[in-house]
Order: structure tokens, then C-alpha cells, then sequence
């Protein structure tokens, strides 16, 4: 098929490498000229394994190709949008890109073409897309929200291995274009209306945050009742009705798509009247635990005035560069107003200077480095970098008191004791401050 990307950022790239992959002619627009031109030249703007090698070679076959101007996507029979939808401040989903793609779309096409919203609208949205865009060329135009649920660090994996995959229409066609556009995918096809096929996706990541705010709170209880979340979390997670997934007590989640699809859902069922109460607390409880964790640092070292602090790990997860809404962002904010010297290092992530990060920090481009001369370190996401550290050697670089705060409890708490570290986990009994 002939098929039309427009946005190559996570969830874009991902989708017109592999579309590319399984045989599909894939033109992908990207206005951000520099980002463009990179992917012309084979390079992928962020980090996603196995990505590379996909754009390599739909490049080299011909059957990938990138522009700017979105006027190249005129004769798709498919066009699929996945432009950012990122947060306000106030929690509203930002629609400007959706809106500025819609309208541009409205005025090119001339021929039938099926319009797939990948990126992730409120529900409802699509309804009033077709209405105010499409209205005037609706015969030409089939709409389907197809939301995707692939994770960054294997998006790859994900692309061709959905658990299911999600479409919404009023058009009964669209459903043989989207069987046809992704043949070499066995997952199930839910198919539902417009609404319905955007809520799944805001319902989803809401559950799933919702578990993660349930086990840090549960986390933050053992501490205080002198319980050890680790053997609570996996026992509970045996329960096949609850399910082993998220139940990962730490700092809490972050990422593109949690944070803002949390507040943008509280956002839309204030907008229509209903107070999403279990939907705010688990959204002030993920904030809550970087203060948390903050508090705990300070705990154990006194004050944090002064002192000099590691943080290991930027992105929010491991597996992936994507900074957007990680812990590490409000932590390292955290740690420098409290007058805490910072060094910083991540396997993969940078800290581009536009973040509002203030100065006093340091980013370093090695994990010992950034560990020298520290008085404490806190580890904020489980790269593996961390997990087998040599933590004798950074013992030796570090200076008294050499607190470790594992935000992920990722690390062995027994072998971190035993080298002399002060060491506290999130809900681990060790991590028992009072
Ligand atoms: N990142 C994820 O893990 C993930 C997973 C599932 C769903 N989603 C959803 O998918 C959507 C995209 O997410 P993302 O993380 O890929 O966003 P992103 O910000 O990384 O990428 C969006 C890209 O679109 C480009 N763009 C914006 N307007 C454009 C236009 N008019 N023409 C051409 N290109 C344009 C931007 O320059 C950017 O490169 C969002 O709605 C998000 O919620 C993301």
C-alpha cells in the first residue's frame, strides 16, 4: 500500500520503518527540517533499539523516504498522523499540531484516502475532527482512531507484537484498508466506535499508572508498619487477577505519554462534569514521590545544603533517551534549590539546555565521574549500568557518608550495606529511616 506517515518522532519513525519493513511504500513527512534531514541520512534522532537498522533499510530498498512538506502525502491511499499531543499546563492536551495536520490534510487531498489517528486525542476528539475538517470532503476522507500502545526501549517488539489492536470507525471499509496495512500482525482487532477506540487508550495508561501509584503508596505504608514491599509486591503480584505488571514501587512513572495522559483525562471528565477522584490521587501521589524521595536524602544526610550529590539515570525509563516528564527533571530541581551540588550520568540521555535545569549541575560522561566526591547518590532509573556497577570501586571515589537511595530498588541492599554504604530503597525494609 501506499502510505503516508506524518511526524517521525517515537511513535512516527517506529510505525514507517516497520510499515517500510513489511513491504509498504512509506513516505514520512517531518516539518522539523534538521530532524528530517538526519533521517535522510540514516540517522535516527533518538535512541530505540533496532530502529536503525530498519530506517537503513527502508532507505536502502527505496521503500522509505522523508520530507518536510507534507504536500508529498497528497496521493496515499493511507494517511496515519502521529504528531505530539503534549500537555498544557493546566492538564488540557495541547491539539495545535492535530489541528494545524487536519487542516492541512482537508485542503490537499483530492482522492479517497483512509486517516489514521495514531497519536493519542481525547475522546470525543475524532467526532469533532470530522466535523470541523472533514465536513466539506467526508467522501474522500474515511477517519479511523487507531490508537497505539507500543512502549519505548522495545518499540519495535511492540510494533509487530501488539496484544490487541484498537480501531474506531463509523466507516465499515476502513476496517479491510487497516486488515490489509497491518497482514503481518496476528494480534486480535478490536473494533469499536470513534469515542470508544480513544478511550481505550487514556483508560489504559490511567489502570496502569494507577497501579504504580497504588504500589508506592502501599510502598511508603511498609516503611512505616516496618513491612518490606518487595516480597509484598511480588506476592501480590501472583494473584493472576491482579497481575506481576507496574507493581514496581520507586519513584513513580514519568515519560511521554503517563504523565500527560493522567492529567489530560482528569482534564476532559472535569470538562464534562465528572470529578475523577481516583484519577487525581493517583496523579498527586506519582508528585509526591519525588518529594519523597527528596525528604529521604535529606534525612539521611543531615541536610543537603552542601553536599554533592549523584544522580544516576535522566531518562524515566530504562531502554530509551526520552527525558520528557522523568523524575530525574523535578529531583535534580529539587536537590539544587535545597543547595545540593549535582553531577549527573545516563547511559543514553541528555539534558538539552532548554530544560530549566539550573546551575550547579554537572553532567558527566561516566558513571564513576559523576560518582567522585559524592557524598550520596541516588539512582533514578535501573539501567543496567547501575545495576552492575562496581559499587567497591565507587565506594572508594565517593566520601562519608556514601548514602545510596535506590529509587528503583533495583539494587542488592544486603551487598550495598555490606561495602559500607548507607543504603534505602522505596518501601524496602532496609529503607527504614525512623
Ligand atoms: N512515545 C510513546 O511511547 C507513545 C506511545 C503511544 C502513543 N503515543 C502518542 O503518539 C503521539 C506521538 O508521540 P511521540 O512520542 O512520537 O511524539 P514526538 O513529539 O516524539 O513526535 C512528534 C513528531 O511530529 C512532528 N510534527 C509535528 N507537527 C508536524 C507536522 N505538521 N508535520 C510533520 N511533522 C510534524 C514533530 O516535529 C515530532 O518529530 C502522541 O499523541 C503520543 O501521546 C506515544
Amino acid at each position: 500500500m501506499n502510505v503516508s506517515v506524518i511526524g517521525a518522532g517515537y511513535v512516527g519513525l517506529v510505525a514507517a520503518c516497520c510499515l517500510a519493513n513489511s513491504g509498504h511504500n512509506v513516505i514520512c513527512i517531518e516539518n522539523n527540517r534538521e530532524k528530517c534531514l538526519m533521517l535522510i541520512n540514516g540517522h535516527v534522532p533518538f535512541f530505540e533499539k533496532g530502529l536503525e537498522a530498519l530506517l537503513a533499510r527502508g532507505l536502502e530498498n527505496g521503500k522509505l523516504n522523508f520530507y518536510s512538506n507534507i504536500s508529498y502525502a497528497k496521493y496515499s491511499e493511507v494517511i496515519m498522523v502521529a504528531v505530539g499531543t503534549p500537555s498544557q499546563p493546566d492538564g488540557r492536551v495541547d491539539l495545535s499540531q492535530i489541528f494545524r495536520v487536519m487542516s492541512e490534510i482537508s485542503e490537499m487531498i483530492s482522492t479517497p484516502v483512509t486517516l489514521i489517528m495514531k497519536s493519542t486525542v481525547p475522546p470525543g476528539l475524532g467526532l469533532q475532527l470530522q466535523q470541523r475538517f472533514l465536513n466539506g470532503n467526508s467522501h474522500l476522507i474515511s477517519y479511523v482512531s487507531n490508537p497505539e500502545f507500543l512502549r519505548e526501549g522495545r518499540a519495535v517488539k511492540d510494533w509487530y507484537d501488539p496484544e490487541r489492536i484498537v480501531a474506531g470507525t463509523e466507516i465499515p471499509g476502513t476496517i479491510e484498508i487497516l486488515r490489509k496495512l497491518y497482514n503481518d500482525i496476528g494480534a486480535p482487532l478490536c473494533i469499536m466506535d470513534i469515542s470508544s477506540a480513544e478511550m481505550v487508550k487514556y483508560a489504559s495508561n490511567a489502570f496502569l499508572a494507577t497501579k504504580i501509584s497504588f504500589i508506592n503508596e502501599i510502598a511508603n505504608l511498609c516503611e512505616l508498619v516496618g513491612a518490606d514491599i518487595e516480597p509484598v509486591a511480588r506476592a501480590v503480584g501472583m494473584d493472576s487477577r491482579i497481575g506481576s505488571h507496574f507493581l514496581q514501587a520507586g519513584l513513580g512513572y514519568g515519560g511521554s505519554c503517563f504523565p500527560k495522559d493522567t492529567k489530560g483525562l482528569d482534564f476532559i471528565s472535569t470538562l464534562n462534569g465528572h470529578t475523577f477522584n481516583l484519577l487525581k490521587a493517583v496523579i498527586e501521589v506519582n508528585a509526591r514521590q519525588r518529594v519523597v524521595a527528596i525528604r529521604k536524602l535529606s534525612r539521611m544526610l543531615g541536610t543537603l545544603c552542601g553536599k554533592r550529590i549523584a544522580v544516576l539515570g535522566l531518562s524515566f525509563k530504562p531502554g530509551t533517551d526520552d527525558i520528557r516528564e522523568s523524575p530525574s527533571l523535578d529531583i535534580i530541581r529539587m536537590l539544587v534549590d535545597e543547595g545540593a551540588e549535582v553531577s549527573a550520568f545516563d547511559p543514553m540521555a541528555r539534558l538539552p539546555q532548554h530544560r530549566g535545569i539550573p546551575q550547579g549541575f554537572i553532567m558527566c560522561t561516566d558513571v564513576l565521574d559523576a560518582l567522585e566526591s559524592c557524598h550520596g547518590a541516588v539512582v533514578i532509573t535501573e539501567w543496567r549500568e547501575f545495576v552492575e556497577l562496581d559499587w567497591e570501586k565507587a565506594h572508594s571515589l565517593m566520601i562519608p557518608p556514601r548514602v545510596v537511595l535506590d529509587g528503583r530498588n533495583c539494587l542488592d541492599p544486603l551487598k550495598l550495606s555490606a561495602l559500607g554504604y548507607v543504603y534505602a530503597g522505596m518501601g524496602r525494609m532496609s529503607g527504614k529511616l525512623c
